[in-house]
């Protein structure tokens, strides 16, 4: 996607020096649009863990460039065998993070050591291409569930919630595909963007990736979006995902919960859109078998913004003596999901519909 006129991806090798990583620094958005260079493992675990990365997409796609830093640096079967070890615990509920790092071993493991490098960096620009045209065929199997809603020229109510868009992923974005599919396509299509709190992914990612390819959006507290959905003013939730079990339950940013219980109340289709490398085959409840990332109480407690005199400043919102808990992700049951929209097109949420469309990979 572009950004001032500029495509982009979330991530790239410097085209200067070969090698080096590429990224946007995700932290500083929306008011600054800086490209990090990354040149260690290190560096890049760091990236995942402090989210200049994230999005679960990304975050697998960021995992894979990271061993081939690794691999430049030492590709030896130890270091191999570290840096998988050290990227796969910076953050815990995103699949596509073990996904990838499990791709890599696959790739490297057999291979001399002379050869790792060079292999390494073709299979992260891989998983890199395949996102995109992943991604985009999500948007192309999404399209139709938006263009329904949008006979005689009706303008089409989205309402999202975190960022599954471009940044989240190698490009495109998975809730957000099929909404620029619709948009360049003429659709007259609105975004209602709830904040997502405790970091704000909707309001200062998902709302700024949207201005700048020019669709129109509105921003809502997340407290907003049930009484949206009451009063009609929500013709369907597209959401993006964290990790799906083999039977249909959906892993993603917290609060999503909450809207599909909302959208199953006020009969507002609830769909989420997803690669098949966020499914977890090897789980089915994902109450009990997802793991929670738990992230820190300075992300709930404290805001950071634009302050009116243009510095960035981060401020205390809740009593110094308060603790604060942070569960960064939900689980929302396969029943309250209306469908998957995948790479390979429209899927009931459950267990049979699943393995019947991933039959190669369940
Ligand atoms: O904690 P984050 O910002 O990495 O959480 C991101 C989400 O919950 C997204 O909705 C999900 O990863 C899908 S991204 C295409």
């Amino acid at each position: 996607m572009k950004i001032d006129g500029t495509p982009y991806r979330s991530i790239w090798v410097d085209e200067t020096d070969g090698w080096s990583v590429r990224i946007i620094d995700q932290t500083r958005l929306p008011w600054t649009v800086d490209l990090v260079r990354l040149t260690t493992m290190e560096e890049m675990a760091h990236a995942i863990k402090a989210m200049l990365v994230r999005g679960a997409p990304l975050i697998g796609a960021s995992a894979a460039y990271g061993v081939a830093l690794a691999m430049r640096a030492d590709a030896s079967d130890a270091n191999l065998r570290q840096a998988i070890e050290l990227l796969g615990e910076t953050r815990p509920t995103a699949i596509n993070l073990r996904w990838a790092l499990a791709r890599m071993r696959a790739v490297l493991q057999p291979l001399e050591r002379n050869a790792r490098a060079d292999a390494a960096y073709a299979e992260a620009r891989a998983i890199c291409d395949e996102d995109v045209a992943t991604n985009a065929a999500i948007g192309r199997h999404g399209l139709p569930l938006l263009a329904a809603r949008a006979a005689n020229g009706r303008r089409v109510n989205v309402l999202t919630h975190c960022n599954a868009g471009w940044i989240a992923t190698v490009d495109w974005g998975t809730a957000l595909a099929p909404i620029y599919m619709a948009h360049d396509a003429g659709l007259d299509v609105h975004v209602w963007v709830e904040e997502t709190r405790p970091r704000n992914q909707g309001a200062s990612l998902t709302a700024w990736e949207l201005g700048k390819h020019g669709v129109p959006h509105t921003v809502i507290a997340d407290n907003a979006g049930g009484h949206m959905m009451q009063r009609g003013d929500v013709d369907l939730v597209i959401v993006g995902t964290d990790r799906v079990t083999r039977a249909g339950d959906v892993a993603n940013k917290i609060g999503t919960y909450l809207k599909a219980l909302a959208a199953r109340d006020n009969g507002v289709p609830f769909w989420v859109a997803l690669p098949s490398s966020t499914i977890d085959w090897t789980i089915r409840d994902g109450l009990t078998d997802i793991p929670i990332e738990e992230r820190p109480a300075s992300e709930v407690t404290t805001m950071t913004g634009r302050a009116l005199d243009g510095s960035i400043a981060t401020v205390r919102i809740v009593p110094t003596a308060s603790p604060a808990a942070n569960p960064a992700f939900d689980v929302t049951p396969a029943r309250l999901v209306s469908g998957l929209i995948t790479e390979r097109g429209l899927c009931d949420a459950n267990e049979a519909a699943l393995t019947e469309m991933f039959t190669d990979i369940a």
